[in-house]
């Protein structure tokens, strides 16, 4: 089942905020909707709010009511504003609206031609994103060896994606190659998608996993009960820097500290060469009442004062190397990013060497 898909005409989405106690849906008819959708969380993820955002703008282009190419573009256009204002720091949201804008300027001037690319072209993205994500499964699960336990923090998973997911990917792709092995699962307050939705996951794939408070990681690195660290990325600078969840940065520095290897895992459409640094990447403050009240839990007066960066920033040598579906990125990630990203659009999809 895909996070995302498509039927006869509307979006449906798994709702990630019933999880992980009731699988349920909810439907899209409008750009609008899907825009909403993406900003309260129904859908989340990286890859899966593009791939949510590339069919928001199909469903923009059926329900304009242009009568030209000009007019639909400004439909388009609009239309674009909004779904990237949902969400500013993973770039696969931005990314996958601007491949929809070209494609519309390219596929005219008949709305019903941009009508039909908008479509084809979001169902493109999705199946491309599954066909990345199994790429990336494959290369990465050589990394993880019998008998290892990975840490892993949010939820890179199918939900986070259209299917098969990132860095939940790669346990995946080495679970179904016969290796054992366990994961440590962060429950990466305060929205808990790593108790929610990751350990959902490894259930039904039947991969070994415990959750714990995100404040324990150092206690097991310490003891030596943590091999290798998973993380995603919701937007990759230039120089190898990563936007990750919140707490991401600090489980690098103790990985550094632990001598663990640290590997970030995405698509290359996470990586931004528009962002020289993690400077440049916007990051997303959400409400406080996330902090005060998880889930609508009240755990603090609603008046009191909190702060919820939904992300932060990992700088690049923490790194061990970026996982991607070409192959495995390493310092220095300025050359070998922009190599792999010229590579990807050039289609010369083959791995390079990993050296
Ligand atoms: O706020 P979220 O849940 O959308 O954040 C998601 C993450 O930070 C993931 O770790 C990242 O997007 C990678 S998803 C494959």
């Amino acid at each position: 089942m895909r996070t995302v898909t498509w039927q006869d005409g509307v979006l449906r989405l798994i709702d990630q905020r019933c999880l992980p106690f009731e699988l349920a849906f909810v439907d899209c008819t409008t750009h609008a909707e899907v825009a909403a959708a993406i900003h309260n969380m129904t859908v989340r993820g990286a890859p899966a709010i593009g791939a949510a955002a590339a069919f928001g703008m199909a469903l923009a282009a059926q329900q304009s009511a242009a009568r030209n190419a000009t007019e639909l573009l400004a439909d388009l256009n609009a239309a674009a504003e909004q779904l990237c204002a949902a969400r500013p720091t993973a770039v696969n949201l931005a990314w996958a609206v601007e491949q929809q804008l070209t494609c519309a300027q390219q596929a005219g001037p008949e709305p019903n031609s941009v009508q039909t690319a908008l479509l084809a072209k979001a169902q493109a993205i999705a199946d491309a994103d599954v066909a990345a994500n199994r790429s990336i499964g494959q290369l990465g699960a050589p990394l993880i060896h019998d008998g290892a336990t990975v840490l892993h923090h949010c939820n890179t998973g199918a939900l986070a994606t259209v299917d098969y997911g990132t860095a939940l990917g790669v346990v995946r792709a080495a679970h179904e190659a016969g290796r054992r092995f366990h994961v440590l699962l962060d429950e990466t307050r305060p929205r808990l998608q790593g108790s929610r939705l990751s350990a959902w996951e490894l259930e039904q794939l039947g991969v070994s996993y415990e959750i714990l408070p995100d404040a324990a990681a150092a206690y097991f690195m310490r003891r030596g009960e943590v091999d290798l660290v998973l993380v995603g990325a919701d937007r990759i600078a230039a120089n190898g820097d990563v936007a990750n969840k919140i707490g991401t940065y600090s489980l690098a520095v103790l990985a550094a500290a632990h001598a663990l290897p640290f590997y970030s895992v995405a698509p290359l459409s996470t990586v931004d060469l528009r962002c020289a640094t993690g400077d440049d990447i916007p990051i997303e403050e959400r409400d406080a009442a996330e902090v005060l009240a998880p889930h609508g839990q009240a755990i603090a007066p609603a008046h009191f004062r909190a702060r919820n960066p939904a992300f932060d920033i990992t700088p690049a040598r923490y790194l061990a190397g970026i996982i991607t579906e070409i192959g495995i990125a390493r310092a220095p990630f300025t050359e070998s990013l922009a190599r792999f990203v010229e590579q990807a659009a050039s289609g010369n999809t083959a791995p390079p060497q990993d050296p």
